[in-house]
């Protein structure tokens, strides 16, 4: 809110937000504390995308602070949209971004629980990130460590542009969160999008994406959830399961909801 206040683009509020939970060890999501792959490994996807069409996206990244930053630099300093593992890392190199040991001591002890147990909660929740700065112009971010304890080269939805996260600068945009697998599988973000682009609202165009997401997998409940803000700043979300919390900061304040969900067709 700062940033919008100081006019700054949605671009750069975007990748501020979401540098915020990369930081943040508590969170074991997304970023540094996020939880690790089954050998011990954290591992990081993220992506970002501008109003017109610009994209840029990292995965599979270890041993660096902010891919969120590494994402738009793909944008920006490449003519590609993404990179992966060893290339992707060599690229951070190249631009000096910030290194960092990812993987935390409650996230190691978390594993070594998980290896016993073989149970873990609600593990692979994601910053989605929508900006919408003075000028009018929309973006996105989105950023994760994936699903915990996942198989070793294993990417979800969320560095997927149209999966994780799309924004059509004539529309709006929507970012997921959840089963990266589900989310993929119907592209729910680019959904969403098109949904608001045939003039559903952005509550109905995201519950119109978990619809897509039950029917294709109706008897594996896990989290899909999407959020949604339209180029004139309404915004929506919609999740299969309880508990999606929805952060809205605006020249009114800031406020958390959670966002209804359908849990079955
Ligand atoms: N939605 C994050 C993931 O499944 O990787």
């Amino acid at each position: 809110m700062t940033m919008y206040e100081q006019g700054g683009s949605a671009l750069d509020m975007v990748e501020a937000g979401a540098k915020v939970p990369e930081s943040d060890a508590r969170d074991m999501s997304v970023g540094y504390g996020g939880l690790p792959d089954q050998s011990g490994k954290v591992s990081l996807d993220a992506c970002i995308m501008d109003d017109q069409m610009n994209c840029g996206a990292v995965c599979y990244v270890q041993g660096y602070a902010h891919p969120i930053s590494i994402a738009r630099a793909v944008m920006e300093d490449t003519d590609h949209v993404m990179l992966a593992g060893a290339g992707a890392e060599a690229f951070a190199k190249k631009h000096a971004f910030a290194r960092k040991r990812l993987l935390t001591k409650d996230a190691k002890r978390a594993l070594k629980d998980w290896k016993k147990h073989q149970v873990s909660g609600n593990n692979h929740d994601t910053i989605g990130v929508l900006g919408l700065d003075k000028s009018g112009k929309i973006a996105g971010a989105c950023s994760t460590s994936g699903r915990a304890y996942k198989l070793p080269g294993r990417v979800g939805d969320s560095p997927i542009i149209g999966a994780g996260l799309y924004v059509d600068g004539e529309v709006g945009a929507a970012a997921a969160t959840g089963m990266g697998e589900h989310i993929q599988t119907v592209l729910g973000s680019f959904v969403v999008v098109e949904m608001m682009r045939q003039g559903k609202s952005p509550d109905r165009a995201c519950a119109i994406a978990v619809d897509r997401v039950i029917r294709a997998f109706p008897h594996l409940k896990e989290q899909a959830a999407f959020v949604a803000m339209s180029r004139e700043g309404e915004y929506g979300a919609h999740a299969r399961l309880p508990g999606f919390k929805v952060c809205i900061a605006s020249e009114e304040g800031i406020s958390i909801y959670d966002a209804n969900y359908t849990e079955g067709l």
